[in-house]
């Protein structure tokens, strides 16, 4: 029996578990993992570091102009076997996950320029496929060849109760009004950008994951992924 290393494509709105299924899927297939979310949130750290926001405008001359300074890439961290996010030599992964970055990501993304930067080092990732990456634009731009588009939806009532269980757990004390608003703010700048908006491409399967547990979830993009890999 022969495999071929395929691109999985997994796209969807916040919260709804992409990432999660992205890695599992990856660690059971023994593929590269990649959260293209995270290279967005640490843009938009680096945005607020600098100073290029101010009263919620962003400075776009500024940021577009120091996008050469920003250098991302992953490192495995080894305990918990995921990448995290390296931003110019620091390791970023718990602040890019806050709620101060979570408030202008989305502004920050509608960025041509930033998109452009990204995308680029998104399609370096995949090069040799053997990949899971997640998103909101991988199936339509990032790698609109992927053998495998997965679009994956929730209520939005599961999508706040797990994100604020997820940020009550990191110590963030926050409200499910604050997560709420945050993640419908998102959704609507996301859908409706003019720069690769989040979409559900033709070719995409929709897995609506309200009432599946993470291997339920696992199981069925599993085995969607196992009948094109085996030939
Ligand atoms: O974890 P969650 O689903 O809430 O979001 P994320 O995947 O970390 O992405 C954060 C934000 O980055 C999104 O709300 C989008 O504005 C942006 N993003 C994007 O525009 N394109 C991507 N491929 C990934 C994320």
């Amino acid at each position: 029996m022969k495999s071929k290393k395929i691109t999985i494509a997994i796209d969807g709105f916040s919260s709804c578990g992409k990432s999660t299924l992205a890695k599992d899927l990856a660690k059971k297939l023994g593929y590269i993992f990649i959260d293209s979310g995270a290279m967005y949130r640490a843009v938009s750290l680096y945005t607020l570091n600098n100073n290029y926001i101010k009263n919620g405008i962003i400075d776009e001359p500024a940021l577009i102009e120091s996008l050469k300074d920003i250098e991302l890439y992953f490192e495995l961290n080894s305990t918990t076997n995921s990448p995290e996010i390296i931003l110019n030599g620091v390791n970023t992964e718990t602040e890019i996950r806050t709620p101060r970055v979570a408030e202008v990501v989305s502004k920050v993304a509608v960025i041509k320029e930033v998109r452009e930067k990204l995308v680029l080092e998104q399609r370096k990732i995949g090069i040799h496929g053997g990949l899971v990456m997640d998103g909101r634009d991988i199936g339509s731009v990032v790698f609109p060849n992927a053998e495998l588009k997965l679009f994956i939806t929730a209520s939005t009532d599961v999508r706040v109760e797990r994100r604020h269980k997820e940020l009550i757990s990191k110590g963030i004390d926050i409200s499910k009004y604050d997560v709420k608003f945050n993640l419908e703010e998102r959704d609507l700048i996301d859908s409706t950008r003019k720069e690769s908006p989040l979409i559900k491409t033709g070719d995409a399967i929709i897995i609506d994951n309200t009432k599946l547990t993470r291997e339920e979830q696992l199981n069925e993009a599993f085995n969607l992924a196992k009948s094109l890999i085996i030939l």
